[in-house]
């Protein structure tokens, strides 16, 4: 049978073909479910290729008007929800092709010139790479402020901090919060980073070893807002590293934030009861009418395991592929996609659910205010005295002991007392464990004391301030 049968919209790449196509290959292989989310990127990249050609000579300028306009008018179809999406046809690059022929005529033909489907769906997934990392830094950089706003609310509510899940040490809540704020920081300055990587367009490399025709790769690199073509075809081409970066930061990303909901999940537990979701973020049970659920801190916890099985994916898909373009390489675009809409919902809730919670300071503060937790303290005073610290750190053991075993509240323990477990005690131990004091004494830089902790707002309120206004005057000169 004739390929030729399929009508108009048979495939660009027909010629060679005897036989049609597997009715259950074209379902296979086939991506424009998912990829006609380059659309928009696909279609910037044609009109600039047109323009190009036309300035290189390789088109006439009635060609790159007719062409423009066709791409203009295939745009609006898509964006109305109108264009005729055929799966027969494979990919997003072949249906806007095909489409622009129906439109235009054999001028669509020449769109084709000099490029690839291999080097014009590495230059649409680099350009959506740079959106959804610009999008991605917006979304972190809300969190990042929604916390610092939180923070500053509650610089005096003081919780333990915890290693192993045990109460160590008292912290104030905005120390706490902070800590995230560092975190996302660093997530927000992974794609930063992954932006200043992705500055060369691949269009120019072709199927893989560039083109005999008079092309100018540096003209349509800065006309989609690259800094210059790539240096390499076959890289060109071959690689996804700026995707497996992408689903990296995003997986560490949401890493983060199910770090951050399981806090929310626990505090918001009886047994802590340091914190209540408000109503518009969380679930009722369809069973207990007493129940108030944290779905929403759930899914997020949960969709990390989303994102980190996106990045594995890709690695797997990647590994061991020889040069250059291989179809394998059509995996990476769902991974992606997913990655870039879980980042980006998990922060939108995130920063919801945060920005609503209520505090039990009173509860925090009581879980604080075991003197226990001050035992590292009572050891320091000893050292402060020139005890050295493991000794101190036995005698203060003991001491611990001695009052759990005893039923006794270590604040009460005397000069006299704390005396028979160390002679370099100078104080009773109500002098050695007031909470407060303790906070206080902790004022190094990145502690938890009060100057401290302002001084850290302060440099995460600027730093917040910057990145925005460098994001924003970025998206405007992009
Ligand atoms: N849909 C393909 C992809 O996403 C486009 C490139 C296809 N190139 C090819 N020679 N089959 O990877």
């Amino acid at each position: 049978m004739s390929p030729q049968g399929d009508g108009p919209r048979n495939k660009p790449w027909a010629g060679r073909f005897q036989e049609r196509t597997s009715p259950a290959v074209e379902r296979f292989s086939a991506s424009i479910h998912f990829d006609r989310a380059l659309a928009r990127y696909d279609i910037r990249l044609s009109m600039a290729h047109a323009r190009m050609l036309r300035r290189t000579g390789l088109l006439s300028e009635s060609q790159e008007q007719a062409l423009l306009e066709g791409l203009d008018a295939v745009a609006a179809e898509i964006e109305s929800g109108d264009f005729p999406f055929d799966p027969a046809l494979e990919d997003i690059h072949m249906n806007v092709e095909a489409r622009l022929l129906e439109r235009i005529g054999p001028d669509a033909g020449r769109l084709h010139t000099g490029r690839s489907r291999n080097d014009q769906v590495a230059t649409d997934l680099a350009l959506y790479l740079l959106d959804a990392s610009r999008a991605a830094e917006r979304g972190i950089l809300d969190l990042r402020q929604v916390l610092v706003e939180r923070a500053r609310e509650h610089v005096d509510t003081v919780l333990p901090g915890y290693t192993h899940l045990q109460r160590a040490q008292p912290v104030r809540l905005a120390h706490h919060w902070l800590a995230f704020v560092e975190m996302l920081g660093r997530d927000g300055a992974r794609f930063r980073d992954l932006r200043g990587r992705l500055d060369r367009c691949p269009l120019g490399a072709g199927a893989l070893a560039g083109s005999t025709l008079p092309l100018d790769p540096e003209q349509t690199a800065r006309e989609l807002g690259f800094a210059g073509p790539t240096r390499n075809s076959m890289d060109a081409v071959a690689s996804r590293d700026g995707a497996l970066e992408f689903l990296s930061a995003a997986a560490i990303g949401m890493v983060h934030l199910s770090r951050l909901a399981e806090e929310l999940v626990l505090w918001s537990t009886s047994e802590f009861g340091f914190i209540e979701l408000a109503d518009a973020y969380a679930t009722g049970s369809s069973l207990m009418p007493q129940k108030k659920n944290p779905d929403v801190p759930e899914l997020v916890r949960g969709r990390a395991g989303r994102a980190i099985g996106n990045l594995v994916t890709l690695l797997t898909v990647m590994k061991g592929l020889p040069l250059t373009y291989n179809r394998d390489m059509q995996e990476d675009k769902e991974p992606v996609f997913d990655s870039a809409t879980t980042l980006r919902d998990a922060l939108e809730v995130t920063c919801g659910a945060v920005a609503t919670l209520r505090v039990n300071a009173e509860r925090m503060r009581q879980a604080a205010g075991d003197p226990l937790l001050l035992a590292t303290d009572l050891a320091e005073a000893l050292v402060r005295e020139g005890v050295p610290f493991r000794e101190a750190h036995e005698a203060v053991g003991r001491v611990v002991h001695h009052c759990l075993e005893k039923d006794l509240d270590l604040s009460t323990l005397s000069r006299e007392d704390l005396g028979a477990f160390h002679p370099a005690f100078t104080a009773p131990a109500c002098e050695l464990t007031n909470l407060d004091q303790a906070l206080e004494r902790r004022g190094l830089p990145g502690g938890t004391a009060r100057k401290a902790v302002a001084a850290a707002l302060e440099v995460a309120e600027r730093a917040i301030t910057r990145e925005r206004a460098q994001l924003e005057a970025e998206a405007g000169g992009a």
